[in-house]
């Protein structure tokens, strides 16, 4: 499974991949919005930043099918041919896909709020699709339980396409898509923290460092005892 920033904010890209098995980094038009700088020099920052094995997802804003297919052109000329575009699923963008899929362009289906949706661009030939999971959750439906179902669909048509589940809100239902072994998920750096951090595993930990401080002395650790 494929674990992702979903920001791009460089601070907080760089801490996170010094931290965390992180294995890619993905933007849409609102998060390079939220930046505040040119497209283009930011997503070549994130580029040099994560090097070219990293998964680098980057968003076509097109009406039309092919506007979209001219954007993909750039995106994978300036960053790379192994960085994925990201086509909304509507019907221009499965148009899009398909023709995306005969130049041998990666692309991922993404703002999915149906099952199916998903489904049609996975027989487009996306090699990810990403699913809204918190966004749904918002519109009274059960978000986690439309990304299974996407998996589910797409396992048993044996189509060569993974889950990259996208908008979360709590721990939760990243912990629920993890058992259920989806290919990837990428999280917003608040989200990714929140996996490993809170105040009890900061008490037990200080309480050892404590108890071995009263034993050992100030500043002593296994290393020089
Ligand atoms: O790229 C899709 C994802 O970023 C949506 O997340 O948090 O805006 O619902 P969110």
């Amino acid at each position: 499974m494929i674990l992702c920033i979903d920001s791009a904010d460089i601070q907080a890209i760089r801490r996170l991949y010094e931290t965390y098995p992180v294995d890619g980094v993905s933007t849409n038009p609102s998060i390079l919005a939220k930046a505040g700088r040119p497209p283009y020099e930011v997503l070549k920052e994130i580029r040099s930043l994560i090097g070219p094995e990293g998964e680098l997802f980057v968003q076509a804003v097109s009406p039309d099918a092919e506007g979209m297919v001219r954007e993909a052109r750039r995106i994978t000329a300036e960053l790379g041919d192994t960085t994925l575009v990201k086509i909304p699923c509507v019907p221009e963008g499965f148009k899009a896909m398909k023709l995306l899929k005969q130049e041998g362009i990666r692309f991922i289906g993404t703002a999915i709020y149906t099952a199916m949706q998903g489904f049609i661009a996975a027989k487009c030939g996306a090699d990810y699709v990403a699913p809204y999971v918190n966004r749904i959750d918002n519109m009274g439906f059960d978000g986690v339980q439309v990304a299974m179902d996407l998996h589910d669909a797409i396992q048993a048509a044996d189509l060569p396409c993974e889950l990259l589940a996208a908008s979360f809100k709590n721990s939760q239902q990243v912990l629920e898509l993890t058992r259920y072994g989806v290919g990837g998920m990428t999280l917003a750096p608040d989200i990714f923290d929140a996996l490993t951090r809170n105040a009890a595993i900061d008490a037990a930990v200080e309480a050892f460092t404590a108890d071995f401080r009263g034993l050992a002395g100030e500043g002593k650790t296994m290393a020089d005892c």
